[in-house]
């Protein structure tokens, strides 16, 4: 796997990997594109024979001191190797670089898959927004890092950390 900065260039491709990530509620183009050329979004692409294979996004305000991670997704055929987590570590790493001290994020509550993940970095569950993500009508899970006490792979496994989740879907981040 090869890592590296977004650039504008890269937008059709990011969109053809959004939509095919998350059906229901996949960002617009114009959103990602706007994503993309944010000064306080930093996003990353994963490559493999120079094709995108999954990319991720940070939004980390110059000098604040908390961070999102925005989105997360790698190609349905590339998942489970690592792909994932290697991304989710890396912008971990940008904003730790950026004097963050905690990270937020929003995943579904039909997503234990991406929840373990975020999980076993150290992600704790801190709210529920109801209803969050239209039109599906499923909660959004608030969950937070923080990232003084983190190290690669210092995270517990969770409950809903066994790939036995049969009803796990893909779901937007944000
Ligand atoms: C969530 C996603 C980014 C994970 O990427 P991935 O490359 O498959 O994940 P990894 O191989 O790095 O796995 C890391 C951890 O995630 C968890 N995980 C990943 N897929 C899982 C699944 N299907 N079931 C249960 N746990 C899973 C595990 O804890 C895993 O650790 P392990 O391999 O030690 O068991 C990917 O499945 C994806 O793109 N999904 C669709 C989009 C999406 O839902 N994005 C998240 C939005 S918040």
């Amino acid at each position: 796997m090869s890592l590296r900065p977004a650039t504008a260039g890269d937008l059709d491709a990011i969109m053809v990997l959004e939509r095919a990530s998350f059906p229901t509620d996949a960002w617009s183009e114009a959103m990602m594109r706007e994503e993309l050329a944010s000064p306080h979004g930093w996003y990353i692409l994963d490559e493999e024979a120079g094709r995108l294979v999954g990319y991720a996004g940070l939004r980390a305000v110059s000098r604040a001191t908390d961070a999102d991670i925005q989105t997360i997704a790698i190609a349905e055929a590339a998942r489970g190797r690592g792909r994932g987590r290697t991304l989710l570590r890396a912008l971990l790493e940008e904003a730790a670089r950026r004097g963050v001290r905690e990270v937020f994020l929003e995943v579904r509550a039909d997503n234990p898959g991406a929840q373990a993940l975020y999980v076993s970095e150290g992600f704790l569950e801190v709210g529920r927004k109801p209803r969050y993500y239209q039109p599906d009508d499923v909660d959004a899970v608030v969950m937070k890092l923080d990232l003084r006490g983190w190290a690669p792979g210092a995270g517990q496994t969770g409950p809903a950390a066994g790939r036995t989740g049969a009803a796990w879907q893909g779901g937007a981040c944000t």
